[in-house]
């Protein structure tokens, strides 16, 4: 068969930003549109695969055909990543997940108090990521993201190797157009102990980049 297809293979994508609620009208977020892992998602599922996409709070329109979950915090998308995993052959960590969200979450709007000021005390959120690369399976597949604004090979590749993951793609989200919310992005994408492939395009065009590098690791097809 061909090897680039996912025929019969079951994807997980994570997808968009968290939301840490502060109180009931705020949370702390990122500009995460969605758009990179709904793409990811959508080029599994034309190439066969039987695809679950987990999403943070995103705008897009979900994908025909493809199952999703939605989810709000961190905590949240971990719980449904735990589940994902469990029937997962490949898992694609596309969403920007809240590091920090606040210790406590106050259970009426916070007022404009007579001092100016508030401090806000935050706590780190599990890293689901390398959660999932410590009870990774067997020819699981289990590719991340690294989101940077300097030294981008080399913080990727050091998340790629302490989160156990086979493949990880960086993006520079400080350059023009690419990163958060554009329609295009500026990929590279690092295998492990091997050569890294850069590639610049649509996001749909970019998905399938990542979706072939993947193909390639897949054993006995
Ligand atoms: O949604 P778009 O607008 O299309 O934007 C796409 C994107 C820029 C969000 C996407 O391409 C991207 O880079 N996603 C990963 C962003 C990120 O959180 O990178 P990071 O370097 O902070 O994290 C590294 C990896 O660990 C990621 O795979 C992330 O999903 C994962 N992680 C991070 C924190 C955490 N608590 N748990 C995690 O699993």
């Amino acid at each position: 068969c061909d090897k680039k297809e996912l025929r019969g293979l079951k994807v997980a994508v994570t997808a968009g930003p968290t939301h840490e609620y502060i109180d009931p009208v705020r949370f702390i977020s990122n500009p995460s549109s969605g758009k990179m892992g709904y793409a990811i998602a959508r080029a599994a599922f034309q190439r066969g695969a039987d695809v679950t996409l987990i999403s943070g709070p995103s705008a897009l329109r979900p994908p025909a055909g493809i199952r999703i979950v939605n989810v709000v915090s961190a905590e949240e998308m971990f719980d449904a990543c735990m589940e994902a995993q469990k029937s997962a052959d490949m898992i694609v960590k596309a969403a920007a997940v809240g590091d920090y969200r606040p210790a406590r979450r106050a259970e009426q709007k916070i007022k404009r108090g007579a001092s100016g000021g508030l401090t806000l005390e935050l706590v780190q959120n599990r890293d689901i990521a390398a959660a999932l690369g410590k009870i990774k399976r067997s020819g699981q597949i289990l590719i991340g993201f690294a989101a940077e604004t300097q030294h981008v090979a080399e913080n990727a590749r050091r998340k790629m190797a302490e989160k156990n993951l086979d493949l990880i793609v960086s993006n520079d989200v400080s350059a023009a157009g690419a990163g958060f919310a554009s329609d295009t992005n500026a990929i590279t994408i690092f295998r492990r102990g091997g050569e890294a492939e850069s590639f610049s395009g649509t996001k749909e065009e970019a998905a399938h980049r990542i979706l072939d590098a993947a193909a390639e690791l897949i054993v006995d097809r």
